[in-house]
């Protein structure tokens, strides 16, 4: 069993830990609101106050946190972040959706302490998490991917070991892309066959059994019917992905004509209120 430290308590994080828990690893977690390390903390883990604090000690240390600028304060903040203190030979395990510039900027900073980076996004939201069926998009160098993946295959069905650091980044803001594209399609195409006369579950019972409908779009469809937008991946999420995606682009000179387009829909879907409800939300922009 392995001494894990567990950083962002989220929705994402917290069911992660939970996993690495009930399977005996032990474990000290982190969170800037500390209520929501209570229930791990009933459940056995140890509360740490600060990331310096969590990191000291620990074999592995996963961060699931917000976005860049999070990142970049819980683990390189001079008094308090996980760098000051995370020991040489542990794994660096970056989880969150960050960019790839984030990820070499983390590198340069933990190789020079002697820990090695692994970027591991996932892919699948609350339920895949809590049922240990997230998809992993992995990037780092082989031997230490190797020395992580039965931590990995606690909090996930699949692990794909990409490439080099930065392959699961990469990898990640585009499947959020591709997903964050369809589902902007999808809602506004239900607002064109709503118009028509064709009514969502109607135009859905269709949609859904076309194959150029995806699985994760067919899924969304049957949330947007229903009207139900409890945040799963909440839009203000998938803006960012979408953000990300075009700086990482920018920097290797990639055009992205619809991943713009995808922004500026969920960016408009943002500027109407909407960001804290689930990506299927997008579809109030165009039904009523
Ligand atoms: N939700 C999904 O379906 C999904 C799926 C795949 C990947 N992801 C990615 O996974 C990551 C986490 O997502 P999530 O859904 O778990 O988000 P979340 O519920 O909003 O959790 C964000 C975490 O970041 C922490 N945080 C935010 N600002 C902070 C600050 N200034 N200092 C320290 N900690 C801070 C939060 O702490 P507090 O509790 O104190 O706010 C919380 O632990 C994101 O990168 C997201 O894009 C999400």
């Amino acid at each position: 069993m392995t001494r894990i430290a567990v950083i962002g308590l989220g929705a994402m994080g917290a069911r992660m830990a939970r996993r690495l828990l009930d399977a005996g690893h032990e474990l000290t977690v982190y969170n800037r609101t500390p209520a929501r390390a209570e229930a791990l903390v009933a459940a056995g883990a140890r509360r740490a106050d600060t990331p310096k604090d969590a990191a000291a000690g620990a074999e592995v240390v996963l961060t699931m946190l917000t976005d860049d600028d999070v990142a970049r304060r819980v683990w390189l903040d001079p008094e308090t972040g996980i760098a000051t203190s995370i020991p040489e030979g542990a794994v660096a395990l970056e989880c969150s959706t960050v960019t790839p510039g984030w990820i070499r900027s983390l590198h340069d900073a933990l190789s020079a302490r002697g820990v090695a980076l692994v970027d591991a996004p996932v892919a699948g939201s609350r339920p895949q998490a809590e049922a240990g069926q997230l998809i992993f998009m992995v990037g780092g160098p082989a031997p230490t991917v190797e020395r992580v993946r039965p931590i990995l295959s606690v909090m996930g069905g699949a692990i794909h070991h990409a490439g080099d650091l930065g392959a699961g980044a990469w990898l990640k803001l585009a499947v959020n892309s591709l997903f964050g594209i369809q589902v902007a399609a999808l809602g506004e195409l239900l607002g064109l066959l709503s118009k028509a006369g064709i009514p969502p579950d109607k135009a859905m019972a269709v949609l859904g059994e076309v194959p150029v409908t995806s699985p994760a779009a067919k899924g969304i469809g049957g949330l947007i019917v229903a009207g139900r937008h409890a945040p799963l991946f909440p839009i203000d999420l998938v803006e960012k992905d979408f953000r990300y995606a075009l700086l990482a682009g920018r920097d290797v000179g990639a055009e992205l004509p619809a991943v713009e387009a995808g922004r500026r829909i969920y960016a408009r879907a943002q500027e109407a209120g909407h960001g804290d409800a689930n990506i299927s939300g997008v579809a109030k922009l165009y039904l009523a």
